[in-house]
């Protein structure tokens, strides 16, 4: 970028200051990604150049902060049961992408997941349409507007319908969706139900809604589900949130 400096100083200076206060505010978003479990996560990120390559394992009370350029828009989701060998390749009891620690392509289902599109308005939000494995929370911090918390602190898979339920051992470890599940039009919002007229919450996403009523619950839920927030850094963090928790940021 070039200056003229034939503007009087005071005026120069006020246009340096907004162009370093915009060049600051849109450069990059900070992404914190804590562990709150009691057990040990394997967060997995789409497109993940900036986040570890798209996956990393993290320890209960661990965290890890990421920057993500503006223009960014992604999903951010927790694997649990995972084992991967020295090369990164291995398997998970949830959420996983594949045979990768790294992941390059969405995750199997189910799974809850946060999705944000990073932009002068961002958008975000946390969706259980493709099932839910552990509760969730998004915090924007230091952003303007209305930048909703937002999250699933219960967890879902206590009270999963038995038809959804995944086990592992006699324990829930997921809950699927109804689309997943029964692959109907009407579940999956296909076919006539393929629009936010005809497609409507169902006996299952009203579960979802009752237990986490600000997730999307189904394809079409957005008037509820979507929420902004402008120049924004997040925090994402995984289970327990009945303990007040501390911030506790290791850099
Ligand atoms: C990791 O697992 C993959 C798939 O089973 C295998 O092809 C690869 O050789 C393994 N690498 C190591 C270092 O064990
Ligand atoms: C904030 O959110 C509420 C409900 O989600 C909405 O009605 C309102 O218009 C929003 N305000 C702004 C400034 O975006
Ligand atoms: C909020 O902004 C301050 C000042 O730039 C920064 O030090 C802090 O890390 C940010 N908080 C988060 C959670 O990103």
């Amino acid at each position: 970028m070039e200056f003229r400096l034939n503007l009087p100083p005071r005026i120069l200076l006020l246009h340096l200051t907004l162009l370093s206060v915009t060049k600051w505010s849109e450069s990059a978003r900070v992404f914190t990604i804590m562990n709150s479990c009691d057990q040990t996560i394997w967060p997995a990120i789409t497109p993940g150049e900036n986040f570890r390559g798209g996956g990393f394992k993290l320890k209960p009370g661990h965290s890890l902060v990421f920057k993500a350029p503006v223009g960014w828009s992604g999903r951010i989701w927790g694997r649990t049961g995972c084992k991967f060998n020295k090369t990164g390749t291995g398997s998970c009891e949830t959420g996983s992408c594949g045979s990768k620690l790294k992941c390059s392509a969405s995750g199997k289902q189910p799974a809850s997941v946060a999705e944000f599109t990073l932009a002068a308005l961002d958008f975000y939000d946390v969706s259980l349409v493709d099932g839910f494995n552990l509760p969730m929370k998004v915090t924007p911090v230091n952003g303007t507007g209305n930048c909703t918390v937002v999250s699933c602190v219960a967890d879902l898979r206590r009270r999963c319908p038995a038809e959804l339920s995944v086990k592992s051992k006699g324990k829930v470890i997921s809950c699927r969706s109804a689309c997943d599940v029964f692959d109907s039009d009407e579940y999956c919002c296909r076919g006539v139900y393929g629009n936010p007229t005809t497609c409507r919450p169902t006996h299952y996403s009203k579960i979802f809604k009752k237990a986490c009523p600000t997730v999307y619950s189904y394809a079409y839920d957005d008037p509820t589900s979507i929420f902004t927030c402008s120049g924004s850094d997040y925090v994402i963090s995984f289970c327990s949130f009945k303990k007040k928790q501390v911030l506790n940021v290791t850099r």
